[in-house]
């Protein structure tokens, strides 16, 4: 029997997928991580202990086998860096990657703060971790992946070609800095040798573990509104966040995968400059910022807050063929009477319940309004332990999406997470 989960952000990232796949983990094998790179912050909180994973997967934690995908983009420094610090923390990460994967170079960085800067008022906000630059040195074949720092010859065959043109593209930007061949040469081919025995055909190991019946848990990062083709583009990461890019990302087919779990944040928030609808530049968004504590896991920037938008919502459903929801910070929203949730949006004196490829910023969203609840009990065990208001909430947002709620998450720990039976 095939046993796979894939679990994707709906909104515009740090929804709590972390939490959400370490809960599931414990039943999984594998846990793989299929897009981005170290842009990604999963914050995973066991019981008080915080974990904050960029590159890894978050099913290193329960001991699980966390797989980077050929999709993801891999900071070699980064990940070496990630790996000693669980260690550190007495937990010996097991983690393979993909041969496939891109590694992000010093000249990505470079470039991304460059164009960030040269961008100026309509810079993009990027976590200036050189996604972008990677990304697309892969689209144009200037790419260097994993199998590459393995290989002194190839590696610098490769930067023979690949240098001069980096060299003169950070002129164009003004950049004064020299890229040394010799030491990023010998830099990433020590990388390669501090990682050689991660890196391998993780395509034929998943599929091969897949047609055993193990368990394999896909990490999604960031959200589908920054989906490179879905987002609100520009204002994207260079990935794709969708279901679809899990196949893409890792081999293994479409038919293989059998349950796609949405995560959704009760209410919305985003990091970086883009359109947010739906976003309270007042006191209630400030009160989501506070009881959220909603700054960035990788940047610490403060997230841009603002009332649930289920019209991103269901742009997710139907891009990523969700076959359910996971809602987190549920408990953020007590205190807050009424809560609304966005469920159309105008322009022009027409409606619409489809995202919009463009001028995102001339639609008007329209509420509908909820009342709210003083308090939740701690660490609700079952759904019917919430106040009748939070029901009545999620089971509107059920109805609208047409798909289950199967958990829901009431805090950061572990033990706060209802599974809905049935
Ligand atoms: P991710 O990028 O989707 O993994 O999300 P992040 O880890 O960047 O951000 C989510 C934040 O919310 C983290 O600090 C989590 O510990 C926290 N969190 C997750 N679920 C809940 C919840 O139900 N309630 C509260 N209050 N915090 C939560
Ligand atoms: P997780 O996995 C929230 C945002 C950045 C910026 C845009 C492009 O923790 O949910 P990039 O560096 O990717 O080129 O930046 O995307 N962004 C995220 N926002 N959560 C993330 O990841 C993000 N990863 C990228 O803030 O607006
Ligand atoms: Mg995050």
């Amino acid at each position: 029997m095939i046993n796979t989960t894939m679990v994707i952000g709906t909104q515009w990232g740090d929804e709590g997928k972390g939490k959400i796949v370490d809960y599931l983990s414990r039943d999984a094998d594998y846990v793989v991580r299929f897009q981005g790179g170290n842009n990604a912050g999963h914050t995973i909180n066991v019981n008080g202990d915080i974990y904050k994973l960029h590159i890894i997967p978050s099913g290193v934690i329960q001991g699980k086998i966390g797989v980077i995908g050929n999709g993801c983009v891999v900071d070699p420094e980064v990940l070496i860096e990630e790996i000693n610090a669980l260690e550190e923390r007495g937990i010996k990460p097991r983690v393979l990657i993909s041969n496939r994967a891109h590694v992000i170079m010093p000249y990505h960085r470079l470039l991304d703060g460059a164009a960030e800067s040269y961008l100026g008022g309509k810079k993009i906000g990027t976590t200036k971790r050189g996604i972008g630059p990677c990304y697309s040195d892969k689209i144009a074949r200037l790419g260097i992946r994993m199998s590459d720092l393995l290989d002194r010859e190839q590696l610098k065959q490769r930067l023979d070609v690949i240098l001069p043109i980096k060299q003169s593209l950070l002129e164009v930007y003004g950049v004064k800095e020299k890229l040394n061949e010799k030491e990023i040469l010998d830099r990433y081919i020590e990388y390669g040798s501090q990682l050689r025995s991660f890196i391998v055909d993780t395509h034929i190991i998943l599929n091969q573990a897949i047609k055993e019946g193990r368990s394999i848990l896909f990490e999604g990062a960031q959200g589908v509104m920054l989906d490179i083709d879905f987002g609100t583009y520009p204002y994207t990461t260079s990935s794709h966040v969708i279901s679809g890019g899990g196949c893409i990302g890792t081999g293994v087919p479409p038919g293989f995968i059998n349950r796609v779990i949405g995560v959704m944040k009760a209410y919305t928030t985003r990091v970086g400059e883009g359109p947010l609808l739906t976003e309270l530049k007042n006191g209630i968004g400030r009160y989501l910022q506070e009881h959220g504590n909603e700054f960035g896991t990788t940047t610490s920037r403060p997230r841009r807050c603002g009332w649930l938008d289920l019209v991103v919502v269901k742009h997710a459903c139907i891009l990523s063929g969700l076959t359910e929801i996971a809602v987190t910070k549920l408990d953020v929203l007590t205190g807050l009477d009424p809560i609304k949730i966005c469920v159309r949006y105008s322009i022009g004196g027409k409606e619409t319940d489809v995202f919009p490829p463009y001028n995102v910023d001339k639609y008007v969203p329209i509420y509908k309004e909820f009342p709210g609840w003083d308090e939740l009990p701690s660490k609700p065990k079952d759904f019917n332990d919430l106040p009748r208001e939070a029901r009545d909430y999620l089971k509107f947002i059920e109805d609208y999406l047409g798909i289950p709620i199967n958990i829901v998450s009431t805090g950061p720990s572990r033990r706060e997470t209802i599974v809905v039976s049935r």
